[in-house]
Order: structure tokens, then C-alpha cells, then sequence
């Protein structure tokens, strides 16, 4: 079995995952109420509780899958992109379980993971594969021939769209963080009641969203007083220009591509507008669709575990003075 784990950001995970892609223990302990009263993950604090928690969670993930280290053949860790204290818990804890032991380890790049989250469980999704990641920190299309690696088709060149969701919660005055609050909130509103702009930047299949989020405070403004009762109508409207967004590159990606078949992953994937509209536009386009269950999509260590099937382990103890990087290296 492969140990995962995951602390790049706000959750600090651990799961085993086997070869054939099943998920034995997926085990993730989610920070969010901690940096809730911040407004946003705070950087120092993620990587102190990461700390704290990450002996107990990996202890859990083992009593879950019934295994004991022992059973670990390989250890796989998130080494790219994310905050750079956080990464370092994850990877030191995961150098030190493997060095114990003897064992290869494998560093993951944390989109790869989103990337390939659909290939794990039952019925995996295989390449080759176009897929939409969009989270609280990154949002792109890639395509994938071959599950070693994703070539990166379009990105945001500003927000992600989670970090909109996230961003727009707060001005309409919901708790962090607000892509769950605004997904409920804009069930009970008119998705056309207002006309957000939907920015495409380029003739490439790049996004963009800071400017969606300006268009919201200028309209909030103008309100005054009146916002409050249209809370819902404008968390619908703001809601679906995002989706409307990502739904026309996906689209384009799909027609210029050719591929027939899609994954989502990312914490926005849970959203249950955007299903529903990728949903409809795969049925346009004869293209089966991939989306794993949320705790899949929002970060987690099964994913990571299963990038690390596809890549060369290294051995003891060519890893020991490998290190964490804050940044991805520019994909192709
Ligand atoms: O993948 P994730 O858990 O963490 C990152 O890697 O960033 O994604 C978290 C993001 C947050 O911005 C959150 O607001 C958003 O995903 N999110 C949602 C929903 N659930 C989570 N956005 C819209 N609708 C949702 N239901
Ligand atoms: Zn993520």
C-alpha cells in the first residue's frame, strides 16, 4: 500500500491507497474553523496545527485501512505548490515515517493530484482526458494522454475561481469560506436577476475573475440599503457568471481537443450549479463525464497517494535533502 499525505494547505491529510487505485483510508482533518474568524488561511497557524495533528491523523488513517506501517510499501507526499511552512510539515513527517523504514518515497505535485483524482475507485476515468481543476487556489484546464503528467491547456491569470466564490461571499457578508454559502444561498435566488461580467481573457483557454469580483462591489454600492433583500438573487447571479465562465473554456477545450472524456476535480467541484451545467454540456457534446465524490475534490491525501502509481518512487535515501517548493514549476 502507498501512505498519502497531504498538508499544503488547510487541511492536514493521510490516507492508503493500493496499486489498483482503492482508497483504504482517507483521513482529513480540516482546519477550516480555526482560520474562519481570520477570513482566510493564515499561513503560521495552518503550518503549527498541521504539526500538532499530523501524527494522530496518520495513526487514523492506518486503524482505518486495518494496516500498520508495515504494510506501507511507499510513502507519497505533496512536496509543490503551496504554503511553504505547511508543505514542509507533510514532507518532513513523510521523509522521517520512510527513512524509519527504509522505504522510496514519492513527492507529489498537488495539481497532478486533482488532476487524476477521477482515476481512483471504482470505474476510474482513463486517459486520454481533458480536466477542469478549480479550487480555492488554482484553476485550470489541462489534458492528460498519460496519467505520469498533465499538459496544462488555459489558467487563471489572476483569482481562482474558488478564491471569487470565497471573495464575493465576504462582500455579500458570509462566513469563510463562502463557496458552500453561496452555492446555498443562490438555491433560493434568480441566477438572471443581474448581469455580472464574465471575463475571457485571450484567444487561449485562460480565465479570469478579479474583475467579477469589483463588478459585485460596485453593484453592492450602488444598492445601499436594498442589497440585503437581494442577497439571493445576487449570490445566483454572481454565482453563475462564474460557472457560465468556467462552462464556455471547458466547452471550447472539449470542441478543440476532440476528447471525449472529462474529469472535475478541486473544491469548486462541489458545486452544485457547475455540476449541473457541466453536466448538460457533456451531454451536448457526447462526452462522458467524471466527477469523484466531494471529499475526492476538496484537498485530501487519497489523491496524492494516487498520483504517486504513476511515478518513479526514489529510494532510500536519495530524498533526504528534498524540498518543499511554494511554487509549481510552469507547466507545459
Ligand atoms: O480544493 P479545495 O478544498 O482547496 C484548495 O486547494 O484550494 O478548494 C477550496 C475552495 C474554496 O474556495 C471553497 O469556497 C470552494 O473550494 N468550494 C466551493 C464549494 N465547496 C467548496 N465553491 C463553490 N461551491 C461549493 N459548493
Ligand atoms: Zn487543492
Amino acid at each position: 500500500m502507498i501512505l498519502g499525505i497531504e498538508t499544503s494547505c488547510d487541511d492536514t491529510s493521510a490516507a492508503l491507497v493500493s496499486r489498483d487505485g482503492e482508497i483504504h483510508s482517507s483521513v482529513v482533518a480540516s482546519q477550516g474553523l480555526l482560520h474562519a474568524r481570520y477570513g482566510g488561511v493564515v499561513p503560521e497557524v495552518a503550518s503549527r496545527r498541521h504539526l500538532e495533528v499530523m501524527g494522530a491523523v496518520i495513526d487514523d488513517a492506518l486503524e482505518r485501512a486495518d494496516a500498520g506501517l508495515d504494510d506501507v510499501r511507499t510513502v507519497a507526499v505533496t512536496a509543490r505548490p503551496g504554503l511553504i511552512g505547511a508543505l514542509l510539515v507533510g514532507l518532513s513527517t513523510a521523509k522521517a515515517l520512510a527513512a524509519a523504514r527504509g522505504l522510496p518515497l514519492v513527492p507529489v505535485d498537488h495539481l497532478h493530484g486533482h488532476v487524476v483524482a477521477s482515476t481512483l475507485g471504482a470505474g476510474p476515468i482513463e486517459p486520454p482526458y481533458l480536466c477542469l481543476v478549480a479550487s480555492g487556489g488554482h484553476t485550470f484546464v489541462a489534458r492528460v494522454d498519460d496519467p505520469r503528467r498533465y499538459a496544462t491547456l488555459g489558467r487563471t491569470l489572476d483569482d481562482a475561481a474558488g478564491e471569487a466564490f470565497d471573495k464575493g461571499a465576504r462582500l455579500l457578508g458570509l462566513p469563510y469560506p463562502g463557496g458552500p454559502e453561496i452555492d446555498r444561498l443562490a438555491r433560493a435566488g434568480d441566477p438572471r436577476a443581474f448581469d455580472f461580467p464574465r471575463s475571457l481573457p485571450g484567444d487561449g483557454l485562460d480565465f479570469s475573475f478579479s474583475g467579477l469580483k469589483t463588478a459585485l462591489l460596485y453593484r453592492l454600492r450602488d444598492m445601499g440599503e436594498e442589497a440585503a433583500a437581494r442577497r439571493a438573487d445576487l449570490a445566483a447571479s454572481y454565482q453563475r457568471a462564474i460557472v457560465e465562465a468556467l462552462a464556455a473554456r471547458v466547452g471550447q477545450a472539449l470542441d478543440r481537443k476532440g476528447l471525449s472524456r472529462l474529469a472535475l476535480g478541486g473544491g469548486v467541484a462541489a458545486n452544485g450549479a457547475l455540476r449541473a451545467r457541466i453536466a448538460d454540456l457533456c451531454d451536448e457534446h457526447g462526452v462522458e463525464l467524471w466527477i469523484p465524490p466531494a471529499e475526492l475534490c476538496t484537498d485530501n491525501a487519497a489523491m496524492i497517494a494516487g498520483a504517486a502509481r504513476f511515478l518513479e518512487p526514489i529510494p532510500y535515501p536519495g530524498y533526504l535533502d528534498l524540498d518543499a517548493a511554494a511554487r509549481a514549476p510552469v507547466a507545459a
